[in-house]
C-alpha cells in the first residue's frame, strides 16, 4: 500500500467523476463494440459489465487505485496463509477447502491440506452412508429428512446452496434449515417432521452460539422424549471447530466433523459446514461445487487486474459507492432457486466489509460496504422495480440468469430470460419526455392530457447493472458465483484497508441480550440503570406476561 499513490488515485477518480457526463446509452452509441469490449467469459459464466457508467479511462483509474492499495501483494499474503485477519491473528484460507489437486497450502507455515483431505473424505463417506441407508435411524430405516441447525455462516451458505441446487437433491431426501432462536422456527418444523427418520446436524463454528445451542438442546430433548434417550446418538451429528464442546453434548465421536479457525463462518460452506449439502446432492456433485470455487481461485490469482472478474466487480462497486454515493446494490437473480442468494451475500459482504476502522486503527476515509438487498425476478418487477426505474435513489443492480432451465419448463424460461434482459435494457436506456409525448400523441390523446401524463411516464435511464449469464445453474457454476463474490469482498477490503475477516460489530448486541434475558425471564428483578426506553419496553412485556 502506498498512501501517496492512493491519494493521487482517489483525487484522479474524483476529478474524473465530476467530468463524467456521458450516459451509458451514449457510450453504446459511440462504441458499436461496447459489449465485446466490456464482458468477460469464464467457462460457463459470462460477466457483462457493458451497462456501467465506465469508460476505459474510468477503469484505468480504478486499476490504478487497486494497484496503489496493494491488491497484488495482499492477495499473495492471503493465498500464502499469512495472518491477514489481524484482529484475530489468523489467516483466512477457505480456498484450501476447495483445493482439489495434490499440492500443499500453508496456514502460517503449516501445510493444511492433509487434514483438509482427511476431513473431506470423512464427510463424503458419512454423507454417502446416510444417502444409501448404510447409516440408519434408530428404527433401522433409511433417513428421509435432514435438519441443519445453525445460524449465520452455519446456515446461510448450506441453505442457499441446497435451495439453488434443488434439481440435484436426492429424491428420497428433504433438507430443512432451522436458524432463528424464535421457537416458532424449530417448533413449526418439529410438528411436521417424520421424527423417526430425521437426522439433525448441529452446525456451529464456536459451538457456543445462543440460537444454535438453544435449538439443538430443544431438538435433543424432543428426540429423547419421543424416540427415547438411546435414539439421540443415532439422530444427531455435529460440525464445529470446537470438538471438546461437541463431546459434552453427547454426540458419538464418529459423527463429529471438524474444520479450522482459519475458515471464517461466512466462508465455511466449502467445509464440513456444507455437510447438509453433501448429503443432499452427493459427494460427486459437491466436488463439482468445490471445483467451481477452485476455478475462481485460479482465475483470481493469475488473471491480470484488467480481466480479473472479482477485481472488476469490486472496483465497479467502489466507483458507484465512493464516487457517486449510491448506497445500496440490488441482487436480482432471475432464478427462483437462487432466492436465498441476496441473504447469503448480505452476510458475506456486510459482515466482512461493514467496518469503519482501518487496519492501522485509524478511521476509514471512504464509505464501506453498501447495503445489499434483493429478491428474485420476475417477482421483484411487481414490487420494488418501480423505484429502481423512477425513484430518486440510484441502485446498481446485479442480474443473474441461466441460459438453460434446470429441469423447468422451457416455455417459462423464455419469458424469464426476456424479462431479465428487458430490465437491464430499460434501466440503461430509459425513455425520454419527447419519446413519451410522441407515443401519447400516437395514441390520440389531447394535448392537455399529454402534458399532464407525460412527465410521469418518463424513465431517466442511465441506471447501471451487471449481468451474470451462465449456461445452467450447475454445482460448478454456483461454486464459481460464490467464489467470485468472496474474492470481490477481499479486493474491496484491501482498497478500504479494513480487516474483512473479523466481525466485532456483532458482539455488543449479544452481550446486552445476555444481560436482558434475566430481566425478561424474572419479573421481580430491578430495572434500575436501564435507559428509559428499554425499561419502558421491559415493563410493558412484564405487564403482558402477567395478563
Ligand atoms: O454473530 C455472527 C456470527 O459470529 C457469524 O460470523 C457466524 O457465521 C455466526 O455468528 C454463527 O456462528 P457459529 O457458527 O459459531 O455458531
Amino acid at each position: 500500500m502506498n498512501r501517496e499513490d492512493i491519494t493521487k488515485a482517489v483525487g484522479a477518480l474524483q476529478a474524473h467523476r465530476e467530468a463524467s457526463h456521458e450516459t451509458v446509452a451514449d457510450l453504446f452509441r459511440v462504441d458499436p463494440k461496447r459489449f465485446e469490449n466490456f464482458h468477460i467469459k469464464l467457462d460457463d459464466v459470462l460477466f457483462d459489465y457493458s451497462k456501467h457508467r465506465v469508460t476505459r479511462t474510468t477503469l484505468d483509474l480504478l486499476f490504478a487505485l487497486a494497484r496503489a492499495a496493494g491488491v497484488d501483494e495482499r492477495r499473495s499474503k492471503f493465498f500464502g496463509g499469512e495472518a491477514i485477519n489481524i484482529t484475530e491473528h489468523r489467516p483466512a484460507l477457505h480456498m484450501a477447502l476447495r483445493k482439489l489437486d495434490d499440492g500443499p497450502m500453508f496456514a502460517q507455515g503449516t501445510d493444511v491440506m492433509p487434514a483438509v483431505r482427511a476431513e473431506r473424505a470423512k464427510i463424503f463417506a458419512f454423507a454417502e452412508a446416510v444417502r444409501n441407508g448404510t447409516i440408519k435411524a434408530a428404527n433401522g430405516e433409511r433417513f428421509t429428512d435432514i435438519v441443519n441447525i445453525g445460524i449465520g455462516g452455519s446456515d446461510l451458505g448450506p441453505r442457499m446452496v441446497v435451495t439453488a441446487l434443488t434439481p440435484f437433491v436426492a429424491d428420497h431426501l428433504t433438507i430443512h434449515f432451522v436458524s432463528n432462536v424464535d421457537g416458532a422456527d424449530l417448533g413449526d418444523k418439529l410438528k411436521k417432521l417424520p421424527l423417526a427418520t430425521t437426522l439433525f446436524i448441529i452446525c456451529s463454528k464456536t459451538f457456543t452460539t445462543l440460537e444454535t445451542m438453544t435449538n439443538a438442546q430443544t431438538a435433543r430433548q424432543f428426540v429423547s422424549e419421543k424416540l427415547g434417550e438411546a435414539a439421540v446418538a443415532d439422530h444427531f451429528c455435529a460440525v464445529s471447530t470446537q470438538l471438546d464442546k461437541i463431546a459434552a453434548f453427547g454426540i458419538k465421536p464418529d459423527r463429529v466433523f471438524g474444520f479450522w479457525d482459519w475458515v471464517g463462518g461466512r466462508y465455511s460452506v466449502w467445509s464440513a459446514i456444507g455437510l447438509s449439502v453433501v448429503i443432499a446432492i452427493g459427494a460427486e456433485k459437491f466436488e463439482k461445487f468445490l471445483l467451481g470455487g477452485q476455478d475462481i481461485d485460479q482465475h483470481f490469482q493469475t488473471a491480470p487486474l484488467e480481466s480479473n472478474v472479482p477485481v472488476l466487480m469490486a472496483l465497479l462497486e467502489i466507483w458507484y459507492h465512493d464516487y457517486w454515493h449510491y448506497m445500496t446494490r440490488a441482487v436480482i437473480p432471475y432464478d427462483e432457486r437462487m432466492n436465498r442468494f441476496s441473504a447469503y451475500l448480505q452476510q458475506l459482504e456486510m459482515e466482512s466489509n461493514g467496518k469503519s476502522i482501518q487496519i492501522s486503527g485509524e478511521k476509514v476515509t471512504q464509505s464501506t460496504a453498501p447495503v445489499v438487498w434483493g429478491e428474485p425476478g420476475t417477482n421483484g418487477q411487481h414490487a420494488f422495480f418501480q423505484m429502481l426505474h423512477q425513484g430518486t435513489e440510484i441502485v446498481p443492480v446485479d442480474f443473474f440468469v441461466a441460459a438453460q432451465p434446470s429441469g423447468a419448463d422451457p416455455k417459462h424460461h423464455q419469458l424469464l430470460l426476456a424479462n431479465c434482459l428487458a430490465q437491464s435494457q430499460a434501466l440503461m436506456q430509459g425513455r425520454s419526455l419527447e419519446e413519451v409525448k410522441s407515443r401519447l400523441t400516437a395514441q390520440k390523446l389531447d394535448q392537455a392530457a399529454i402534458d399532464a401524463l407525460a412527465p410521469h411516464k418518463v424513465f431517466p435511464g442511465d441506471r447501471p447493472s451487471s449481468t451474470f449469464l451462465y449456461k445452467r445453474l450447475s454445482p460448478r457454476v454456483l461454486g464459481q458465483l460464490i467464489a467470485l463474490h468472496e474474492h470481490k469482498v477481499f479486493v474491496q477490503g484491501v482498497i478500504w484497508n479494513i480487516d474483512s475477516f473479523d466481525q466485532w460489530g456483532v458482539e455488543l448486541g449479544k452481550e446486552l441480550a445476555n444481560e436482558l434475558t434475566p430481566l425478561i425471564r424474572d419479573s421481580d428483578t430491578s430495572l434500575e440503570g436501564l435507559d428509559s426506553s428499554t425499561r419502558g419496553l421491559v415493563t410493558e412485556i412484564r405487564r403482558h406476561k402477567k395478563g
